[in-house]
């Protein structure tokens, strides 16, 4: 019953009998939804090979998860899991329907039907005790497969493990904590990171990490920006966070983070906004910096290709304009083109590696945002913690 990733210690669904048990099953079927649909199925189909291990031993199964961020207590129409159990339904080829409460949840005798929005029921973030044991007390075995809400410990992730007969982790949840821990706990080195997006502070402490476990951080976006001024470079108008260029400068001390050579430039973020090149020192006052520059592009790409490891999280400039996305597409693909285990997370990162194309290149893409990143950080993730607990007692 014993499993090891490399970091924890936990029961796993695939060692276990299933035939003719109920399951409960948290997934992250956190998606966004455009227009009453699902607008990207990425974490559905992540969660399709557990569903179907399930079903498939003769497994009953009721599914968990949450959507958005609703008011607690009552039913919201805006975050209704409707249009995910249909387009889970089509994914199946089966039907899945939606259990309005845990009443229905409690008398159900479908094969596999998924309980309406785990955040309109009251105790579901403070982790209330009643709730989590009526969650436990819907099925035989807990199966927590959602790695993308594993850092939270809430009444569905964590309180429910606690109270159920038995609780394991599901094939997702395993993979992706072996996947991570291959890249971060005796990565081939050298280990390379890119850390992209908008803003250091939101990202400070996956940089503080990596500055001592990656042999080289290239960082972009907005990021790159206060790294870029820390050196006392003219920013422009472009995105800074003054107050953090002490910081930046710090790390950069402590890590190995290349600045780019060139940038591109704009002096608006819009669609119709030509890109100008420049060397890194000739940006003008009424400028701002968007993307990294061809050369730059270039050098980084030959040093992902040296690379045993890379770890991938955020676009290097604002990719949803073309003008704007050359240095991430070539990123993207000196990523996927790399002999190194690569490993992507965060929803903009799998953006860019849809809009690129390198899905096949990329050794594991994770379903995690936030999870992934305090994952990288070296954060206890606790709906992870209480399945190792769960071996104990
Ligand atoms: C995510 O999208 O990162 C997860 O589903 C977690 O969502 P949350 O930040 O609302 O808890």
């Amino acid at each position: 019953m014993r499993a090891r990733s490399s970091r924890v210690t936990f029961r796993r669904m695939d060692e276990l009998d299933l035939a003719g048990k109920r399951l409960l099953i948290r997934e992250d079927l956190n998606v966004p939804i455009a227009d009453g649909a699902v607008a990207n199925d990425a974490r559905i189909a992540a969660a399709l090979p557990t569903l179907k291990a399930a079903l498939g031993q003769g497994a009953r199964v009721v599914l968990l998860s949450h959507l958005g961020r609703p008011r607690e207590g009552e039913f919201d129409p805006a975050f209704s899991l409707s249009p995910v159990a249909e387009r889970l339904s089509e994914m199946l080829g089966e039907a899945v329907p939606l259990l309005r409460d845990l009443q229905a949840a409690e008398t159900t005798d479908a094969r596999i039907a998924l309980l309406e929005n785990v955040r309109f029921l009251e105790g579901e973030k403070a982790n209330d005790e009643s709730l989590s044991r009526r969650l436990a007390g819907l099925a035989d075995i807990f199966v927590m497969d959602a790695f993308a809400t594993a850092h939270r410990a809430q009444a569905s992730t964590h309180g429910v493990a606690r109270f159920a007969c038995l609780a394991c982790a599901g094939p997702l949840l395993a993979n992706e904590l072996d996947a991570l821990g291959r890249a971060l706990d005796n990565p081939r080195r050298p280990l390379l990171a890119i850390v992209g997006g908008s803003k250091v502070s939101t990202k400070l402490s996956v940089l503080d990490k990596l500055a001592s476990l990656a042999d080289g951080v290239i960082v972009g976006g907005g990021i790159a920006n206060t790294f870029i001024a820390a050196a006392g470079y003219t920013t422009g108008r472009s995105l800074v966070e003054a107050n953090l260029l002490d910081v930046a400068a710090g790390l950069a001390d402590r890590a190995r983070i290349p600045l780019p050579v060139d940038v591109m430039v704009g002096k608006r973020i819009d669609e119709n906004e030509t890109a100008i090149v420049r060397a890194l020192d000739q940006v003008a006052a009424d400028e701002m910096i968007l993307d990294i520059g061809p050369e730059t592009a270039r050098r980084w790409k030959a040093l992902l290709a040296d690379a045993g490891t890379i770890l991938w999280n955020g676009p290097v400039g604002v990719f949803e304009y073309d003008q704007f996305g050359e240095g991430t597409r070539v990123l993207a693909e000196g990523v996927a083109e790399s002999g190194a285990f690569s490993v992507a997370g965060g929803g903009d990162t799998l953006a860019a590696i849809d809009k690129y194309g390198v899905r096949d290149g990329i050794s594991y893409i994770s379903t995690g945002g936030g999870a992934f990143l305090e994952f990288v950080e070296g954060k206890t993730l606790p709906a992870v913690a209480v399945l190792q607990d769960r071996l104990r007692n």
